[in-house]
């Protein structure tokens, strides 16, 4: 169904199509057109004490403001994640911002982060019926500098904290300036200890534990990588998303290739797998791993297992595929017992 209007709408412009995507998912939904994804019990997998139906989530700045979550959820996602939300609302950049090239399968986006803010998140995610696993991706403002920073992704958590089934910490978009600086071993280590300090105190306040997970580029050499993973052990970091999208254009020869922006899509896998690959040499599976970037098929989930993914997260790949993209991926993670090591 969904290749047949497919060219259709890759004649429109992509963010319009996302918007209209998302409303007919959401009109088809309120008609009670879309039933729930059946679940058989004995595949439910765990992970920091959260149970997932399967390892197949939807990837952050999909439905940044939480305003779809219902929908989303009828989909067959193992997981939602929500975001990026900062403390105040930002209009992103410009427009046009997002670009599809689709000879690679690929797009190229300069959002910018815009989201409605936290507030805002927070009263949509008071009137959900979704009670899956439902991690939220925070960030900081645009004009936070980066010494501050840890104050914004504060907020976003004493905010958001009742909503949260896990935490992501955004370090690694590419369209907030310097915001990747944060990755940096003097400022990283400083941000997770204030965030770690941060979780066990709420944690004892509200008796409720939400794990952090960061999310990290794909554009680090092996010694920032390894840099990274040494921080993450250190720190106590629950979980590591890998990756985002990436600066580097591999080549690619496309009309659309010199846009400025963060790539995603099949290109980004390659270069996402060799980060998961390089941190589990030194993690060897003590801190799960979610794997972001370029899974469009079967074959990218079971390259992404090969090299020590514990679950998945799609975008890109929606756009190309199709909606139905999530229920076969999930039906095939389900038969995934155990994790295999390359
Ligand atoms: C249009 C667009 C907006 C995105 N917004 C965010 C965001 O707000 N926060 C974030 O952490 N990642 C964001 N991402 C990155 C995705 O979550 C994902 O990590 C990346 O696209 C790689 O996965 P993919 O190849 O399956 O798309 C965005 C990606 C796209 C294409």
């Amino acid at each position: 169904m969904y290749h047949l209007i497919k060219p259709l709408l890759f004649r429109l412009d992509p963010e319009f199509t996302h918007t209209l995507a998302l409303r007919s998912l959401k009109f088809a939904y309120d008609l009670g057109f879309m039933s729930f994804p059946t679940t058989s019990e004995n595949s439910i997998i765990n992970y920091w004490n959260l149970s997932f139906p399967n390892r197949i989530g939807l990837a952050a700045g999909f439905d940044k403001n939480g305003d779809y979550v219902d929908q989303l959820a009828r989909l067959g996602f193992g997981f939602i994640e929500i975001g990026t939300l900062t403390p105040k609302p930002q209009v992103g950049n410009p427009k046009p911002r997002l670009f599809r090239l689709p000879n690679q399968k690929a797009v190229i986006n300069r959002m910018g982060v815009n989201n409605k803010g936290i507030d805002y998140a927070a009263k949509r995610l008071a009137e959900i019926n979704y009670r899956g696993v439902l991690g939220i991706n925070i960030g900081k403002n645009r004009e936070t500098p980066n010494e501050h920073a840890s104050h914004d992704y504060l907020q976003g958590m004493r905010k958001l904290w009742p909503f949260a089934s896990y935490f992501t910490i955004n370090i690694s978009s590419p369209n907030t300036p310097g915001l990747r600086d944060l990755q940096n071993e003097d400022l990283l280590l400083k941000l997770l200890a204030d965030l770690k300090h941060e979780q066990h105190l709420i944690q004892k306040e509200q008796n409720k534990f939400i794990p952090l997970i960061v999310k990290i580029a794909p554009d680090l050499n092996d010694a920032a990588i390894d840099m990274l993973a040494d921080i993450f052990l250190h720190t106590e970091i629950d979980g590591i998303i890998a990756t985002n999208t990436s600066v580097n254009r591999f080549n690619i020869h496309d009309k659309q290739i010199n846009e400025t922006g963060g790539l995603s899509g099949e290109p980004l896998q390659r270069q996402s797998l060799h980060v998961i690959k390089k941190l589990q040499a030194t993690l060897n599976q003590r801190i799960p791993i979610i794997s972001s970037g370029g899974i469009m098929s079967e074959q990218s989930v079971q390259d992404s297992f090969a090299v020590g993914a514990d679950l998945i997260q799609v975008y890109t790949g929606m756009i190309y595929e199709g909606p139905g993209l999530i229920k076969r991926l999930a039906s095939q993670s389900r038969h995934v017992q155990k994790r295999v090591l390359a």
